[in-house]
């Protein structure tokens, strides 16, 4: 199996992701890693350990750091909800924080795997550019980063950034400069890896309490949809699973086309902070760091994941 640490802010599609990477035999997950995000640290870590924990997974997981690293902490509780799962409840814990802090356990994996590791990253990238920053011998353990961040066009935080990369664009920056191979799931691919309400129904019918679950908190997600560059315009029935492409991705790439590219980070523009310029058109003269992906097969992809729902709800 591919080994595979994921660092992420739990979050509505984070667990969907890690449903993914729990359900899959081709993904043997050393690590998960949380950060502040889509909510504060504490909820984000609290809600990875009863997540982990209520699909009975034996998986360390450690906290990592609660602010971006210069600016202010913005959270998404209006799309994730005041707990970050919506209003879905999961049970108390019996998975234990672990006692390494994230960079410490990412930095220690990474050394002790015989073979290089997929890092997965659907949060802010926080902790991952500061792993990066403070142990840059840790690199060539790192097969690549498959990373849900950016959008080559249109953002979802602002005009023309997506929300992952504007909480910490200066992590962002580090990690696009890092030299490690990145595979980016932006928006411009995720907005296509959305599921219908109709496909949720369907899930429903299964009956599992998880499958229940995981529908309940669909339905929560899509009441913030908002209107966003190429997506359909029933965008108000779609569910946009955004993290679980940067899973998806490492399980099943042929599901997706990209493009290697060029991305580098806007830290601090007047309009345009936080936005990943991606340069199709080759423009910069720099060599590509990414693999930009713009393409899914949405059908497959969405079979490749109630297949996974319906295994785990059967656990
Ligand atoms: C990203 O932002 C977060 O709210 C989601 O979890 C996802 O990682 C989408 O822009
Ligand atoms: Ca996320």
């Amino acid at each position: 199996a591919i080994p595979v640490m994921i660092d992420c802010d739990p979050g509505i599609d984070d667990v969907m992701a890690l449903t993914l990477a729990f359900a899959r035999p081709e993904l043997d997950v050393k690590l998960i890693t949380t950060e502040a995000g889509n909510q504060t640290q504490a909820k984000t870590v609290a809600n990875a350990l009863a997540f982990a924990s209520y699909l009975g997974q034996d998986v360390e997981i450690a906290q990592g750091l609660d602010r971006p690293m210069f600016k202010e902490l913005e959270i998404a509780a209006e799309v994730h909800g005041d707990s970050g799962l919506g209003d879905v409840e999961f049970p108390e814990p019996v998975l234990k924080l672990s006692r390494r802090t994230a960079i410490e356990a990412m930095k220690q994996v990474l050394l002790a795997s015989p073979e290089p590791v997929v890092l997965i990253a659907t949060g802010p990238l926080t902790n991952v550019g500061a792993l990066l920053f403070a142990h840059p011998e840790v690199k060539p353990k790192i097969k690549f980063i498959s990373y849900m961040g950016g959008a080559a066009v249109g953002g979802n935080m602002t005009p023309t950034a997506e929300f992952n990369v504007y909480v910490d664009p200066h992590a962002a920056d580090l990690v696009f400069r890092s030299g490690v191979p990145i595979v980016m799931s932006g928006l411009d691919v995720t907005h296509k890896a959305y599921v219908t309400l109709e496909e949720v129904e369907e899930l429903e019918r299964t009956g599992s309490d998880f499958a229940l679950k995981v529908a309940a908190m669909m339905r929560f997600y899509v009441k913030q949809a908002k209107q966003t560059a190429f997506h359909p315009s029933d965008f108000e029935k779609c569910i946009r699973l955004h993290d679980l492409c940067a899973v998806s991705y490492v399980v099943t790439p042929e599901l997706f086309e990209g493009d290697d590219c060029c991305v580098q980070i806007e830290t601090e523009g007047r309009l345009t902070a936080g936005t990943t310029a991606v340069d199709y058109a080759q423009r910069s003269g720099k060599a590509a760091n990414a693999k930009v992906l713009h393409t899914v097969d949405r059908e497959k992809f969405v079979a490749q994941f109630f297949d996974a729902v319906e295994k785990m709800g059967m656990l």
